[in-house]
C-alpha cells in the first residue's frame, strides 16, 4: 500500500501498517552533524525555520517526502532533560534524568505524533480527522486539527477523562463524544468509523503518529551528545510509545547515530497491566483485562500496538513491569514537590525506576532516563484530592486563615522551623 493511502490497518489481515522511509546516505557523524547544526535554527528565507521543531529537526528519519507547505507544526518537542536531586533520591537512582514531554504545546508527548499525522492528513486531502482517547490524544488532535482547519471528532470514555484534557479538547474545538464505555470501546468505535465513514484516524495505530513519536528518543539521545543511556523508563498503555521507542532505537543504530542502545522498561499500572502479564509469560499469550487505575491516561485493557510493543521489548532486552496506584501517587507527589510536576500516568515511570533500582535490575551508577509524558495541570482533580488528604505521605493541605497578619506569621514560623518536605 502507498504512503498516501489513508488506511491504518491492512484490509486483508487487519494487522497494523507501518511506513518504510528511505534512509539518507549520510550516516553516523555526518548525520549527527546535520541534526546538531539545526539546533537553535531561527529564520530561513524570512520564515521561521521548520527545523525549530523537535520533530521536523529529524525530518530525514521521520517523513522525508513531505513538502514544507503541508506541515502542520507548532514547534513541538524541544522538551527539557532535567535532573532533580530529590526525585533521584526517592527513586534510588542517582543518575536519573527526566525527559519532560509535558513541555509540548498541548502539554503531552502526543503533539510529536500529531504534527506528523495531521500533516499527512492535509497531504492526502482528508476531509475530517478522528481519534479515540483517554484525553491527551484528543487534546492534541483537537489543537492540530484547528491549526490545519480540519474538523475533528473525538471519542472519549464518559466520566473517565481528566479535567484539563477534556477542557482543552472542547476549547480547541473538536466535536467531543462522551462514549458510555471505556477506552477500548472508544477505540473499537473509532476504527469502525474510520473504515466505514472514511474519517482519517489519528490514533497511535496510525503509523505516522509512531514516526513522530520516535523523536522523543532521537531528541534525548541528541541531548546526551549521542551517548545512549543505560535505560529508558516510560509509562505504557496502548503501547504506541513502546512501539515508537523500539523503532527509534532501531533507526538510531542502523544509521550509526549511536553505537549502543539502552534497555527499555515499560511501566503499567497494576490494574491495567495486560502487557506486563504477557511479558511474564514470555509473551506466550496476548492478555486483555478490564482496566482500573487512578492514572486514567493509561487505563487501557487491550493495547492496540501489542505486536510492535513485543518487538520493541525483545529487541532492546527490555522489560515490562507494573506498579500500584499508591506508588504512582507517591512518585507523582515527589516529582511535583521538586518543582517539575507531571500527570499521574507519567509518574509511573519514576515509580517503575524505583522498583527496578530496589530489586537490582537497574544497577547503581546506571544512567536512566524516565519519560514524563504529560503536564501537571492535565489532572487538577487528583492533585486537590491528594493534597487535601492529610494521611497521604506528601500531602500539603491548604490552610484557611483569618485575614490577620498574626496568622501569616504563625504559618511562616512553622514553615521555617520544620523539616522541608
Ligand atoms: N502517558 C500519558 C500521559 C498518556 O496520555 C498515554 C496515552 C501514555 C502515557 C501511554 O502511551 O498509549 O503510547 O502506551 N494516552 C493515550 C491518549 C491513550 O488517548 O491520550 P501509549
Amino acid at each position: 500500500m502507498g504512503e498516501l493511502d489513508p488506511r491504518t490497518s491492512c484490509p486483508k489481515c487487519g494487522g497494523l501498517l507501518s511506513v518504510e522511509i528511505e534512509l539518507p546516505r549520510e550516516r553516523g557523524a555526518a548525520m549527527r552533524a546535520l541534526f546538531d547544526a539545526r539546533l537553535g535554527a531561527t529564520r530561513t528565507a524570512g520564515r521561521v525555520d521548520i527545523h525549530n521543531s523537535g520533530v521536523w529537526r529529524f525530518r530525514e528519519l521521520v517523513l522525508p517526502g513531505i513538502d514544507d507547505e503541508d506541515l502542520v507544526t507548532q514547534w513541538e518537542g524541544n522538551t527539557p532533560l532535567l535532573t532533580r536531586e530529590r526525585v533521584a533520591r526517592w527513586a534510588e537512582v542517582p543518575e536519573l534524568l527526566l525527559k519532560h514531554e509535558g513541555h509540548n504545546p498541548t502539554g503531552s508527548f502526543k503533539d510529536r505524533g500529531m504534527t506528523v499525522a495531521v500533516s499527512n492528513a492535509v497531504r492526502i486531502g482528508a476531509s475530517a480527522v478522528s481519534c479515540a482517547s483517554t484525553g491527551n490524544t484528543s487534546a492534541s488532535l483537537a489543537a492540530y486539527a484547528a491549526l490545519a482547519g480540519l474538523p475533528a471528532i473525538v471519542l472519549v470514555p464518559a466520566g473517565q477523562v481528566a479535567l484539563g484534557k477534556l477542557a482543552q479538547t472542547l476549547a480547541y474545538g473538536a466535536r467531543t463524544l462522551l462514549v458510555r464505555g471505556d477506552f477500548d470501546d472508544c477505540l473499537h468505535l473509532a476504527r469502525q468509523s474510520s473504515e466505514r465513514l472514511g474519517v482519517y484516524l489519528a490514533n497511535s495505530i496510525n503509523p505516522f503518529r509512531i514516526l513522530g513519536q520516535t523523536t522523543i528518543v532521537l531528541e534525548l539521545l541528541q541531548q546526551l551528545d549521542w551517548r545512549a543511556p543505560d535505560w529508558i523508563v516510560f509509562p505504557a498503555g496502548n503501547l504506541g510509545n513502546t512501539a515508537a521507542f523500539g523503532a527509534a532505537l532501531r533507526l538510531a543504530r542502523e544509521t550509526g547515530l549511536v553505537d549502543s542502545v539502552p534497555r527499555l522498561a515499560a511501566v503499567q499500572a497494576e490494574g491495567a497491566a495486560p502487557f506486563a502479564r504477557s511479558f511474564r509469560s514470555g509473551f506466550a499469550e496476548r492478555e486483555k483485562v478490564r482496566a482500573e487505575t487512578v492514572a486514567t491516561a493509561i487505563k487501557i485493557g487491550d493495547p492496540a500496538s501489542y505486536e510492535r510493543g513485543v518487538r520493541a521489548i525483545r529487541e532492546t532486552n527490555g522489560i515490562v513491569l507494573e506498579v500500584s496506584d499508591a506508588e504512582i501517587l507517591e512518585a507523582k507527589a515527589v516529582v511535583d514537590a521538586s518543582g517539575v510536576g507531571c500527570e499521574p500516568a507519567s509518574a509511573a515511570s519514576v515509580a517503575g525506576a524505583r522498583r527496578l533500582a530496589r530489586d537490582g535490575t537497574i544497577r547503581r551508577g546506571a544512567r536512566v532516563v524516565a519519560v514524563l509524558t504529560g503536564h501537571i495541570l492535565k489532572d487538577p482533580g487528583i492533585l486537590l484530592d491528594y493534597h487535601k488528604d492529610a494521611s497521604k505521605p506528601f500531602a500539603n493541605s491548604p490552610i484557611e486563615i483569618e485575614a490577620e497578619l498574626g496568622a501569616v506569621e504563625q504559618v511562616l514560623a512553622d514553615a521555617t522551623s520544620g523539616p522541608t518536605r
